[in-house]
């Protein structure tokens, strides 16, 4: 269970996350709803540790994610599919976070399968368009089999294949 409570993000005096509680129950899908600006993506990173919350908690199955030694096992993120290094193959960059995370290289391939790059994994992920970017995230997200999915706008870019494939597997 995802438990947030009186989570509240500041930066400087704009309050851009203010005093929210909510609990997400494990095996459902949970969608996360608001307007552009609302503080959506600032809420999953401060779940994940990125942002550092002003005041309050967050917690997933009653630890931080920072409590995780390998928190690819529990936690699966999508946040921002942009962040790979442009000049990693989407191979490599599977492979550093398998080995950061214990995961058997064995596992890349299967995930590369499992988002349809399979055909490019040798590629520079720095060339990759937006869609493609997006399935190397999801590729990551699902790294370490993980109990829990965050993912934030995870069709962004997609094409209809691509979306129908998510709203699947999701
Ligand atoms: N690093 C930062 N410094 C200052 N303000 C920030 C920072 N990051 C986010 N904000 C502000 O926090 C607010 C919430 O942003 P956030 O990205 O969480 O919204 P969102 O709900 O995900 O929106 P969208 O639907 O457009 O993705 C916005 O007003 C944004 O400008
Ligand atoms: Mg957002």
């Amino acid at each position: 269970m995802i438990d947030v409570q009186s989570l509240t993000k500041r930066y400087g005096s704009a309050t851009v996350v203010d005093d929210l509680n909510f609990t997400v129950e494990p095996g459902i899908v949970t969608g996360f709803l608001g307007p552009n600006g609302a503080g959506k993506s600032t809420t999953m990173r401060m779940i994940v540790g990125l942002d550092r919350a002003t005041a309050g908690t967050a917690t997933i199955d009653g630890k931080r994610y920072d409590e995780y030694a390998k928190p690819l096992h529990k936690v699966g993120t999508l946040l921002d599919a942009k962040w790979t290094h442009p000049n990693r193959t989407a191979a490599n960059h599977l492979k550093w976070l398998a080995a950061a995370n214990g995961i058997a290289a064995t596992r890349v391939d299967e995930v590369l399968d499992l988002v349809g790059l399979t055909d490019v994994a040798g590629k520079k992920a720095g060339n990759f368009s937006l869609g493609m970017g997006q399935r190397l995230g999801l590729a990551v997200a699902l790294l370490g089999d993980p109990e829990v999915l965050i993912l934030d706008e995870p069709v962004n870019g997609l094409d209809p294949e691509g979306i129908r494939w998510v709203r699947d597997f999701v």
